[in-house]
């Protein structure tokens, strides 16, 4: 009997008709549920801050939202702006605005290089390349990016001149930069590049689910170094409130942000101040806190089911995996190197997972064992079976 014959035939219920998909980190109904019955007592507010909210203008968002941006990057109101809905967005327009523009310390090139921690955000490596950025994959030490090969790698090459940092339950990895590893970095960093972008996708800032460390603003340190020009921050509540209508932040020195509003004034009039002045009554009604506990609620239990299962391979000395201690993913390592058959029979079961390579560089996984596990979209009873059928694919290939 082939793997896939005895796997159908162990689990009763997995029939062709079985479609689950554990691909990307998307909210569950569930979670959003939180957020509409909140949502459903806010009127439309047609005017906050002495601003009338529904005309064009203000291009660095109203007063009172980039407070919230303030509030969930840990950032200073000065230095930081409220868009629209999405922080890829932003990410990408910065690089759009450093490439054709360039920033007073951050100017990108057709020689530009990239550091890039792996495994990361597919998402990040897809608009770098999208750009022609050379991306360098580089590992990570148990605390951040490996400082030592930064250290190699900018030292070497004068045309590596950015970084993409996920610095807090990191996609998928869930690493949590300590302050220790930030500060190696930045000076690294300060000593050995003028020209330098780096990226900050604070993605999960308050994300967390178990204790995590306490990170100080990430602008601080920058600070001390000199660095404040070299620092992109951004961040958004797709993950706090509504996935695709949230608010989006960007924070950065104040002349990293006068030029990007010049640029982005070409792009658009304003934006969205409607959904602005909803997520600023939102926050008043239920605070950042209490919507992150509640969201815990419906995510932690997803989590602990997903690592019953990995614990158990981890034991057979099947996989490696760290626990996350909050975010949105975790990322398996089989021991063995067969993740792209373990995707592949999961998928003829009916388990769809990403691609592999999905989480490196132009999708180079080198030693074809990263999986990335997004536990939060299925509901419970779906998830296990999801687990099941992933844990039974992984024993038989082994
Ligand atoms: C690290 C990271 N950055 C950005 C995003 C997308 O955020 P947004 O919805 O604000 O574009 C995600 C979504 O999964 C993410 O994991």
């Amino acid at each position: 009997m082939s793997i896939l014959e005895q796997i159908k035939s162990e689990l009763p219920w997995l029939d062709d008709k079985v479609s689950f998909d554990l691909t990307r980190g998307k909210p569950s109904a569930d979670q959003l549920n939180v957020t509409q019955k909140n949502f459903k007592h806010i009127e439309i507010p047609f005017e906050m801050d002495g601003i009338d909210l529904r005309n064009y203008g203000n291009p660095e968002g109203i007063p009172s939202a980039r407070k919230l941006g303030a509030q969930i990057l840990s950032t200073e109101f000065d230095e930081t702006i409220a868009l629209d809905n999405s922080s890829l967005t932003i990410m990408q327009q910065l690089v759009s605005c450093a490439y054709h523009l360039g920033f007073p310390k951050s100017k990108l090139s057709k020689k530009t290089k990239f550091l890039c921690p792996v495994p990361g955000y597919d998402r990040h490596f897809k608009l770098l390349e999208n750009f022609g950025v050379e991306m360098i994959a580089m590992p990570f030490q148990d605390d951040g990016p490996d400082v030592n090969v930064i250290n190699d790698l900018i030292f070497k090459d004068d045309d590596i001149s950015g970084i993409v940092c996920v610095p807090r339950h990191s996609n998928p990895t869930g690493h949590v930069y300590s302050d220790q590893n930030v500060k190696e970095i930045f000076e690294l960093i300060a000593n050995k590049k003028r020209n330098f972008m780096v990226f900050w996708d604070n993605a999960y800032a308050c994300h967390d689910f178990r204790e995590t460390i306490n990170q100080t603003p990430v602008m601080k340190i920058a600070d001390e170094y000199e660095l404040k020009d070299n620092l992109f921050i951004v961040g958004s509540t797709s993950k706090i409130t509504l996935a695709g209508s949230g608010l989006a932040f960007f924070a950065s020195s104040e002349a990293n942000i006068s030029k990007f509003i010049e640029y982005r004034n070409s792009l658009t009039p304003g934006p969205n101040k409607l959904n602005q002045g909803m997520h600023v009554n939102y926050f008043k009604k239920s605070s950042l806190q209490s919507q992150m506990e509640s969201l815990k609620e419906v995510i932690l239990p997803k989590f602990k089911l997903v690592e019953k299962y990995l614990d158990e391979l981890k034991k057979d000395g099947l996989c490696h995996y760290i626990q996350p201690s909050g975010g949105y993913f975790i990322s398996f390592e089989s021991s063995t190197s067969n993740a792209e058959q373990i995707i592949e029979h999961c998928s003829k079961l009916g388990l769809k997972l990403l691609p592999i390579g999905s989480c490196f560089p132009y999708q180079k996984d080198p030693k074809n064992s990263n999986i990335r596990i997004a536990p939060t979209f299925p509901n419970l009873e779906n998830l296990e079976r999801c687990m099941e059928i992933f844990s039974k694919v992984v024993k038989k290939l082994n």
